[in-house]
């Protein structure tokens, strides 16, 4: 037995040290190899550090076409690269400065692999289309598809290859200022929208020099932070985790998203950047997926923070073996691994595992053959700022416009003889539009509403600021400085009020109120603007009221109080235009929120998927004791799924009969209205009784419709298996036959609804 066993050994070191000859006769330049064959060859060529340093990732450290550092950190980092110790670069940009970094690598290094140029392209690069949260309230994924393929464009015209987009967390509290980065608080929704990005940033095929590599993340719970506090600290059980946070990032990996990146909060006690569960056995495990991971920001380093890394070396450990493949910016994989490797603390085949899932995507990106191929100077200055990316920005911008209440037909505004005041310093600004991700776009780049609306010439437009917003010049990094004093602008923007026929206010957030780090308590109109908004009202009350913003507002004083409201978010570079179109009817109004607005902060987290509670209504007359507030209904001032058009529409004839592998459900839907327009189908369903409590609601289709008045259209769906079925506490997809009740309809509110008996 022992010599069996001994020759077995000797047969498979013999094997192993033959591949190595051979992959060492082999090139991994020859092109007639696949990614994979390619891959294997070069890793074979590869020291233990040469490895470590493709799972090195630093942010862009000097300017590279100025003159060399020499010493700190920069010049550490400058050697590292021509060592070939680094993987990947971030926030370089641009065809000259990503040309000069990609000549160390390549030119100067032993064995010249070229490196993956990263950039947070979130909505657009320098020309921006709405925020992500924005965009979903579209709910048109053909669109939103484009938007990020636009971004993929002009991103990879500069010298970017790889996005960090898209973020898919689901989120349900709209004190989370992440809540604009993302799809908004459904699932089902979320998963169509990332599976739509990740197609519309990496195209069918990434080795044309016009598609860049997409990451899925935050994985996985971000969106889950307690108190909608950025980076708390996040708790779920496993039902939650299954079948509310999982399912975007496995359909970002059925739409073959070729990276992921882990999570500043633990899940459950462990860091997500240092989580086994999460990294091994669910992603490269259960859902096999073949890319690789890349830690957020510091990540690692933050493990120490956490009280779950003893030091840098130990963070290091816990993150390679949790299957974080790429280190970003805190320099723990490249200055510890290779002494833990040497120790035995992490086995060099998972420095092998992650090298190779990297270097196969540079592969497929086409880097080997042509590391220089996002570095075109003709193709960028072409590129930046090009007409069919304005032109697909604003597609999106009117898109993502949600008109919330509109009485008396208040709006679409009439386009002649009208004297109409302005109100509001957002009206003016040609900044806050571009949101809070926008690094690379210029200041004062968005046309704003002042702009956009001076392009209709035939009524008197007066403006008036009101008051400031914010104090200062906000930018990415620091805390914005809110007016909570300074009314004195009010007296002027009453007596321009005062003589108008119609008043259109502009309020919300800055750009720089939503986005990483910025969190709020207070979620109402910020500063004096509710003030200000109150004031105006009491000298004219035919009001418009357009909101931009990047989460969810409590509105509860202006739904009872404003006629129209139109939510205009932070729509990107051509904000204005779209608004102004929307505001005159020249473009009717389809969109439906993505998120529930609340009417109180203190319903947070809300949402429309909620499960019943064993108390779920009023047991008699002024009894206490069921679920709900003293203070506050428990329902949403404006629910999932909800959004207006200038035409209505009606539903009827609902019919759902089995069929072969599930359930059919047609729908007739009838445009009364006078005008054009389309609306957002939307169908629910509630599993009655399960072994696992279902919500009492859950989006499980839509489609988008467009209507001519008078004209009807069936709209037909199908629910499999997939739709009706869920997750168990262990994990398992699960189908259980019985009854289910079902909801079409405009809104997860206004709907038909029947029932229907699933025999599985
Ligand atoms: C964010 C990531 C982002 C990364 C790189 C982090 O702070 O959480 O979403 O991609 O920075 O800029």
């Amino acid at each position: 037995m022992k010599k069996i066993i001994m020759g077995i050994s000797i047969f498979a070191a013999l094997i192993t040290m033959l591949s190595f000859s051979i992959n060492i006769e082999k090139d991994h330049m020859d092109k007639s190899l696949s990614a994979k064959e390619r891959t294997e060859v070069l890793l074979a060529k590869m020291t233990l550090e040469e490895k470590i340093g493709q799972m090195n990732q630093y942010n862009g450290f000097w300017n590279v076409t100025g003159p060399t550092p020499i010493q700190g950190d920069a010049a550490k980092k400058y050697k590292d690269l021509r060592k070939g110790y680094v993987g990947s670069m971030l926030n370089v940009r641009g065809v000259d400065e990503v040309r000069a970094v990609q000549k160390i690598a390549v030119e100067e290094s032993r064995l010249g692999v070229p490196l993956i140029i990263g950039f947070d392209v979130i909505h657009g690069y320098e020309t921006l289309s709405p925020i992500p949260l924005a965009e979903a309230a579209s709910w048109d994924l053909e669109a939103i598809k484009t938007s990020a393929s636009m971004a993929a464009l002009e991103a990879s015209a500069v010298g970017i290859n790889w996005t960090f987009a898209p973020m898919v967390d689901i989120a349900r509290d709209a004190r989370w200022g992440r809540v604009m980065e993302g799809a908004g608080e459904d699932t089902f929704l979320g998963s169509k929208i990332a599976y739509a990005r990740v197609k519309g940033f990496q195209g069918d095929d990434l080795s044309k020099d016009h598609t860049i590599v997409a990451c899925a993340k935050h994985f996985a719970g971000y969106g889950f932070a307690e108190a909608g506090r950025d980076y708390n600290t996040v708790d779920v059980g496993t039902s939650t985790l299954y079948n509310i946070i999982f399912p975007p990032f496995q359909a970002s990996i059925d739409a073959g998203v070729k990276t992921f990146m882990n999570s500043f909060n633990e899940l459950n006690g462990v860091p997500a950047t240092g989580n086994k569960f999460l990294q091994r056995d669910i992603l490269k495990g259960k859902w096999n997926f073949d890319g690789f991971v890349v830690s957020d920001w510091g990540s690692i380093s933050e493990m120490i923070e956490h009280g779950h890394a003893m030091d840098l070396k130990h963070a290091a450990e816990i993150a390679a073996n949790a299957g974080s493949d790429m280190d970003m910016e805190s320099n723990a994989y490249v200055d510890e691994l290779a002494n833990l490797v040497r120790e035995g603390k992490v086995e060099e085949a998972l420095i092998d595992d992650a090298a190779t899932r990297i270097l196969q995507v540079k592969f497929e990106l086409g880097l080997f053959d042509d590391p220089y191929k996002y570095c075109n100077k003709e193709r960028e200055e072409k590129l930046l700022g090009h007409q069919k990316i304005q032109k697909a920005s604003l597609d999106m911008a009117k898109k993502s416009i949600v008109l919330l209440k509109n009485e008396n037909s208040l709006l679409p505004l009439k386009k002649k003889g009208q004297h109409i005041a302005v109100i509001g310093v957002l009206a003016s600004d040609k900044t806050s539009p571009l949101g809070s991700w926008r690094i690379a776009a210029k200041d004062g780049t968005a046309v704003s509403v002042l702009e956009g609306l001076s392009q209709y010439d035939g009524n008197k437009i007066s403006y008036s600021k009101g008051a400031d917003l914010i104090l200062g010049t906000p930018d990415f990094i620091t805390e914005v400085k809110i007016n909570t004093t300074d009314k004195k602008g009010f007296s002027d923007a009453k007596k321009t009020a005062e003589r108008a026929d119609v008043v259109i206010m502009v309020l919300g957030e800055h750009g720089f109120q939503s986005g990483e780090g910025r969190s709020r308590t207070d979620i109402g109109l910020p500063g004096v603007q509710q003030e200000l908004l109150e004031e105006v009202y009491k000298v004219n009350p035919n009001i418009v009221l357009v909101l931009n913003n990047g989460r969810p507002l409590t509105l509860s004083w202006a739904d009872r109080h404003i006629p129209a409201i139109l939510e205009c978010w932070q729509l990107g570079t051509q904000s204005g235009n779209a608004i102004a179109e929307v505001l005159y009817g020249d473009y009717n109004p389809s969109g439906k929120l993505p998120m529930s607005f609340p009417r109180n902060v203190g319903q947070l987290p809300l949402y429309y998927n909620y499960k019943n509670t064993g108390r779920p209504t009023l047991p008699a007359p002024d009894v206490v004791f069921w679920s709900h507030y003293q203070d506050e209904k428990n329902s949403a001032l404006y629910p999932f799924g909800h959004g207006l058009s200038y035409t209505q529409f009606e539903y009827e004839n609902l019919v759902v009969k089995p069929k072969a592998n599930g359930i059919s459900v047609k729908i007739d839907v009838k445009n009364i209205g006078k005008l054009t327009g389309k609306e957002v189908v939307q169908l629910y369903i509630r599993d009655v009784h399960a072994s696992i409590t279902r919500p009492v609601k859950e989006l499980k289709g839509f489609e988008l419709v467009s209507l001519a008045p008078n004209e009807v259209k069936t709209v037909s769906f199908t629910l499999t298996e997939k739709e009706l079925g869920f997750y168990n506490n262990n994990g398992a997809f699960t189908v259980e036959p019985g009854l289910f009740r079902l909801f079409v309809g405009g809104s997860s509110k206004t709907v038909i609804e029947t029932s229907f008996d699933f025999k599985g």
